[in-house]
């Protein structure tokens, strides 16, 4: 499908960002988005980039009441060399098509999600941070627009694209985090939508990342809505414990997100010589080997939080330190060699970099 592009004038383009180191996470927005709709009876029609600016929508938007609302996140990266690179973005088409199917939405074709989001980036260049730890985050998105305040999937929906230059998702940068293990609310159930990329999943988690934050942590990790038991996600990244040479990630049964960066980090710890187990871990195994000092590393991964270690762990009222505190040395390589990837900086052995 031809994307024809809604030239603005110099004139209502925004001031960029003068200061890399102040971007942040997710508040600054480029000039322009990709937008395109779904109407039924006639599919996907009038792709364009154009304006970044307010929707205009009905009160009455299916989104607003229902929340038929699908996302993703990927980023593009500034090379040494001038180069934008994209990173597994087909990978962001396949899910995001996997949580239409779960949402009674419109699958939209891989070709065009990937090259809508290549061009809009190639136009907005310009936006793209290139120092350390920076990058263009791109979002993704479908939302529901028809009015109707009867519960059914909607007839028209809007695909679109922003971009956001960012820095590190927690403030604290690389640096490690303290997580709570949330054993009050749950995220997901087996069958529920934990599996998809989708709004609601994040709404029902706010109350009880609030109350972690009144207790001074900065994420919860969820465990299996069933059991209370078993170790699922942090809202914002997969989680990984090292035993050693051993990675432990929790394995994907339909209620965690399929993660691209924890493929990545899996695929990438196996071709450094670790071994990778995906199997369910018990929490009160896991707090009995992390106070003996098996478990020597505990690190999240997410397209936002990158490779993120953890320092502190805190369970029933019981917290314990992960290995020294620190950053251990499998979370090191494994951030360095991920970002390596990303940054045009190590070879990209794995196919993963799309160049804008
Ligand atoms: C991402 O890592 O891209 C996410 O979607 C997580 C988030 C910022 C909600």
């Amino acid at each position: 499908m031809e994307i024809r592009i809604v030239p603005i004038s110099e004139g209502e383009k925004k001031a960029k960002y003068t200061d890399e180191s102040q971007l942040g996470f997710g508040r600054i927005f480029t000039d322009y988005m990709l937008l395109v709709e779904w109407k039924a009876g006639q599919g996907w029609v009038d792709a364009r980039i154009k304006k970044y600016e307010p929707f205009q929508i009905d009160p009455a938007a299916l989104v607003l009441h229902y929340a038929q609302e699908i996302f993703e996140g990927l980023k593009a990266y500034k090379w040494e060399d001038g180069t934008i690179a994209l990173f597994r973005p087909e990978m962001n088409a396949r899910r995001f098509n996997h949580s239409a199917e779960r949402l009674c939405m419109p699958e939209i074709p891989e070709e065009l999600f990937v090259k809508g989001i290549e061009q809009l980036v190639a136009l907005e260049s310009a936006w793209v941070p290139g120092s350390e730890g920076t990058s263009l985050y791109i979002r993704p998105a479908m939302i529901a627009v028809e009015p109707h305040v009867g519960i059914k999937p909607s007839d028209h929906y809007y695909f679109y694209v922003i971009l956001s230059p960012v820095g590190a998702y927690y403030a604290a940068g690389f640096n490690p985090v303290k997580i709570m293990v949330e054993d009050k609310y749950v995220r997901a159930t087996p069958g529920g939508t934990g599996e998809a990329k989708t709004g609601g999943n994040y709404a029902s988690s706010l109350k009880a990342g609030l109350e972690a934050k009144k207790k001074g942590y900065d994420q919860v990790l969820w465990l299996d809505g069933v059991h209370k038991r078993y170790i699922e996600e942090v809202g914002s990244m997969n989680m990984f414990f090292a035993y050693g040479d051993t990675i432990v990630t929790a394995p994907l049964e339909g209620s965690i997100l399929r993660g691209i960066t924890r493929d990545s980090v899996i695929t990438i710890a196996k071709s450094l010589g670790l071994k990778v187990e995906e199997r369910k871990i018990d929490v009160n195994e896991l707090m009995q080997d992390l106070k003996s000092g098996k478990v020597t590393e505990a690190f999240g991964s997410g397209t936002a939080a990158v490779v993120t270690p953890v320092g502190t762990l805190c369970y029933a009222d019981e917290t314990v330190q992960v290995g020294n505190g620190g950053v251990g040395k499998h979370t090191q390589k494994l951030y360095d060699t991920l970002t390596g990837i990303q940054t045009g900086k190590i070879e990209d052995k794995f196919g993963w970099i799309t160049k804008v």
